[in-house]
């Protein structure tokens, strides 16, 4: 007995509409529309199936194993289909050419008085030294009054910068954090600060109106002439080598008492004197000394119990010492050439 015409004819459209929606499905998500519309739940397909129990008995087999062959193709069709896409290139983007050559990729690089700022801070980070900021925009007391520097004093004419208010200005140096420091902490203080610091300077070979400074500040009961200096050879050695000797020469700070200036030998010529060091055989590296009491008392501390050293530093003078750099501003010109020979 043949079954009904009716269903077979049914089952026969949905598996040819069924193929060829499969077939024409461009994505993924078309593809899964037709899933469903075919032989989903409430699918063409499971309706004929559901349909099935109505028909006499006797034709039920093969009906029903007409809709279960008409169901295994879809299912392949599906599979195969779905893999085709997931293989296929977007249509979106064209195809990668495997043969054109690569991009070059632009490396950065840290620039190298940032290099040499870090360098120092991680030598004196092991001696105990924590790495701090400050205020780049400080006020006239920071800058000059608690460092005992009278605003008429002539030392004053040392530090002199740009004003961006009354009473506000542009630090001339990184000491100012010194206070800041010491007036917000009890000693023991041991911490080195790198920041940029503003002068009224001319832009020459030797000087840059903004450039870097790391300042290092040491408080604490019973530190000595001996310990600062230990520290900063210590640091030398570090930093420039073994070989590298200091000198100190004195110096006037307002801020410390006895005040002097840190020489390192010149490692272009060893110390027999060349272009760099300018035929003298040493290159100057930092001013320093031991805190004057009048700063202690301007944070508040006791004069009498603590004692300490201070130094600044210019770290671009000294990478121009270490790189045998003639001129700073090639520090802040920007020109890759000259930066690209530090990565
Ligand atoms: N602040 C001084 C300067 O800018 C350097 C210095 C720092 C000197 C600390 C002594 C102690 O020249």
């Amino acid at each position: 007995m043949t079954p009904p015409v009716q269903l077979l004819d049914t089952l026969t459209r949905i598996e040819e509409e069924g193929l060829a929606a499969i077939e024409s499905s461009g994505s993924l998500d078309e593809l899964e529309a037709a899933r469903i519309r075919y032989l989903g739940r409430s699918g063409g397909l499971t309706d004929v199936l559901r349909r099935l129990g109505q028909a006499p008995a006797a034709q039920r087999p093969v009906l029903g194993a007409a809709a279960n062959e008409a169901k295994r193709r879809l299912q392949a069709a599906l599979e195969e289909r779905a893999v085709a896409l997931k293989r296929a290139p977007s249509t979106t983007r064209p195809p990668a050419d495997l043969t054109m050559p690569g991009r070059r990729a632009c490396w950065g690089g840290v620039h190298p008085v940032t290099r040499v700022i870090d360098e120092i801070c991680e030598i004196f980070r092991e001696l105990g030294f924590s790495r701090v900021r400050g205020p780049e925009a400080e006020t006239e007391w920071y800058n000059f009054e608690a460092l005992n520097i009278p605003l008429e004093h002539p030392a004053a004419d040392m530090w002199d910068t740009f004003y961006l208010a009354d009473g506000v200005l542009l630090r001339s140096h990184t000491s100012p954090v010194q206070a800041r420091i010491m007036e917000t902490h009890d000693p023991p203080v041991r911490v080195v600060v790198p920041g940029m610091c503003y002068r009224r300077d001319p832009f020459d070979a030797t000087h840059a109106p903004a450039f870097e400074q790391i300042e290092g500040l040491a408080v604490d009961e019973g530190i000595d002439f001996v310990e600062f200096r230990f520290t900063i050879e210590h640091f030398v050695h570090r930093f420039f080598g073994k070989h590298t000797r200091t000198r100190f020469r004195p110096a006037y700070f307002p801020f410390t008492e006895p005040s002097a200036e840190v020489d390192a030998t010149c490692g272009s010529c060893g110390g027999d004197g060349c272009s760099t060091c300018k035929g003298t055989g040493w290159i100057e590296i930092m001013g320093s000394g031991m805190v004057h009491p009048a700063v202690f008392e301007a944070v508040g501390y006791d004069p009498e119990r603590y004692t300490g050293y201070a130094f600044g530093m210019g770290p671009a003078r000294i990478a121009m010492a270490r790189y045998g750099i003639p001129d700073i501003r090639l520090f802040y010109e920007g020109d890759l050439r000259f930066l690209e020979q530090f990565r």
